[in-house]
């Protein structure tokens, strides 16, 4: 297996307050990592760092051998539209239908607005039926079910989720985590933070984040 993205002694803080203290991760392409830590551990600005939503103060982050973070604007905004993400509140935009925000976030990624493309990620995760609706009237369950065919639809090759299943009761955590482990076994890559380790169930390794430090599962090889 070759490495996908490689995290070198990244530090970041807000302020006085240094969050993570010489993080290293190396990430093999198809890998499910899971990251668990207590509330504050630094786990989403962690990931924000992997996806180039942030900048590390120190460190680094290489996709594919090519350094990404930091980096120039254009090639980071390239990076991010390569990767998808998964947050926890889901980030879709009430305005749209649900058929338009995955449009929409095909035209972000510089991708044409395939149609058919849309329909058939609604449909793997269920949601055909709901692409006319818009997200007010959807339950918790399916605006996650959403975001995932909406992150789906550019195709990305790391899928980032942050608390996928924070916001879920137990019968649509179990559906959304299904989801993520078919969406591993079609070869995707996975990075998802999660303090439930039921959510990480499917995981291949499981990096354990404590006060800004890998405590166990991540050392470079
Ligand atoms: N934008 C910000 N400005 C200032 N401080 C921040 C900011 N974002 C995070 N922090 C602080 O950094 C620390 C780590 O935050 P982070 O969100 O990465 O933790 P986390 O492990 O994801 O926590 P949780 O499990 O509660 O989501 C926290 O103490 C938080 O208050
Ligand atoms: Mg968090």
């Amino acid at each position: 297996m070759n490495e996908i993205l490689r995290v070198e002694d990244v530090h970041r803080s807000y302020g006085t307050q240094e969050v993570l203290k010489g993080v290293s991760i190396s990430i093999m392409a198809g890998e499910f990592v899971g990251i668990m830590g207590p509330s504050g551990s630094g786990k989403t600005t962690l990931l924000h760092i992997m996806g180039g939503i942030l900048s590390p103060d120190s460190g680094t982050v290489n996709y594919n051998g090519k350094q990404v973070n930091p980096a120039p604007l254009n090639l980071r905004a390239a990076y991010r539209r390569e990767v998808g993400f998964v947050f926890q509140n889901f980030n879709i935009l009430n305005e749209l239908t649900v058929l338009e925000n995955l449009l929409l976030s095909m035209m972000v990624a510089h991708l044409p607005c395939d149609r058919e493309e849309a329909m058939k990620q609604l449909r793997y995760v269920g949601m055909e039926h709901k692409a006319d609706a818009y997200p007010d009237e959807l339950s918790m369950g399916e605006l996650q079910r959403v975001a995932i065919a909406r992150c789906m639809v550019r195709n990305p090759s790391i899928v980032f989720a942050d608390e996928p299943t924070g916001s879920l009761d137990t019968a649509n955590k179990e559906l959304v985590m299904e989801i993520f482990r078919d969406i591993h076994k079609r070869g995707k890559t996975l990075v998802v933070v999660s303090h439930d380790s039921n959510t990480l169930k499917g995981a291949t390794r499981i990096i354990e984040l404590v006060d800004g430090r890998i405590f166990n599962g991540g050392p470079l090889r």
